[in-house]
């Protein structure tokens, strides 16, 4: 696995110097997807980067990338190796020259998750966990917040493009921002489970893709976070990949959050 995460972080910091470099010193050039979803040319050029090196190195495994059309059953797949790429994680950010931008990669094995790396290029911060291994921070181990009261608590959370679907989540933004201390919207669901795992954020909710969350999740549950769902989780589904109702927290602070969110869905 070693060797995995050395690959995929190898490939996270090539990824993230593109991206930098064309937001530095070239024009941004954007575009939309489903007429809602902000899309520019770096994702694209960094994607190619990260799929084309993973097909010529493991021609044999699979590939989930947010820009190489993605066919989400693959996550149920559970036969081979299977890549999960978000090239960038925060376009929004990235277009508006904030940033909170990650380059997401995780790589998993019978639909477990094994190795996570979320590479911030624009503030040099690179996350990075195996399974079984604790997670760190350019190198240092890091571990969560340890917060034992949701009233103490800052949370982070997202919001989708389409704005059809909005109500039930400002149901559930209320039921929060009424028991924690505040809110933040950091714009990168990748960068918001991160800093869970280390302790800048205490708790995290979001229905979100796989390529979002995948290498997040492990990078949290490494430091010692609880990860899971406030709503069931389908038969079948491997839970590692599945992001629909997401809560990742200090564990002290996990069942209550849990609770609030699902009295609230
Ligand atoms: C988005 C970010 C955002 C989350 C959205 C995601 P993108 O990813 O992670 O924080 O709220 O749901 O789609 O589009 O910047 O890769
Ligand atoms: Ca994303
Ligand atoms: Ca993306």
């Amino acid at each position: 696995m070693h060797e995995i995460a050395d690959f995929a972080e190898q490939l996270a910091r090539e990824a993230g110097d593109l991206i930098k470099h064309e937001r530095e010193h070239n024009p941004l050039r954007t575009d939309y997807k489903d007429q809602t979803e902000l899309v520019t040319h770096a994702d694209l050029m960094a994607d190619k980067l990260i799929t084309d090196a993973i097909r010529e190195r493991y021609p044999d495994h699979r590939i989930l990338s947010e820009e190489s059309r993605p066919d989400k059953s693959q996550a149920a797949d559970l036969d081979s190796p299977l890549w999960i790429i978000d090239p960038i994680d925060g376009t929004v950010n990235y277009a508006y020259g904030q940033h909170q931008v990650a380059v997401s990669i995780a790589y998993a094995e019978g639909g477990h998750v094994q190795v996570g790396v979320v590479h911030a290029p624009f503030v040099g911060e690179t996350f990075r966990a195996v399974r079984g291994e604790g997670a760190t921070l350019n190198g240092r181990s890091i571990q969560h917040s340890g917060a034992t009261k949701p009233r103490d608590s800052l949370f982070a959370t997202g919001f989708p493009y389409t704005k059809d679907k909005l109500a039930p989540l400002i149901k559930r933004l209320e039921v929060m921002i009424h028991h924690c201390r505040d809110l933040r919207r950091v714009g990168s669901a990748a960068l918001d489970i991160c800093w869970v795992a280390c302790g800048r954020l205490d708790a995290y909710y979001e229905s979100v893709s796989p390529w979002d969350f995948a290498a997040g999740r492990l990078i949290a549950l490494e430091a010692g976070a609880s990860a899971g769902h406030f709503t069931e989780v389908p038969g079948g589904k491997p839970a590692d990949l599945w992001g629909q109702d997401l809560l990742i927290s200090a564990p002290g602070i996990y069942d209550e959050l849990r609770s609030l969110l699902k009295s609230a869905s």
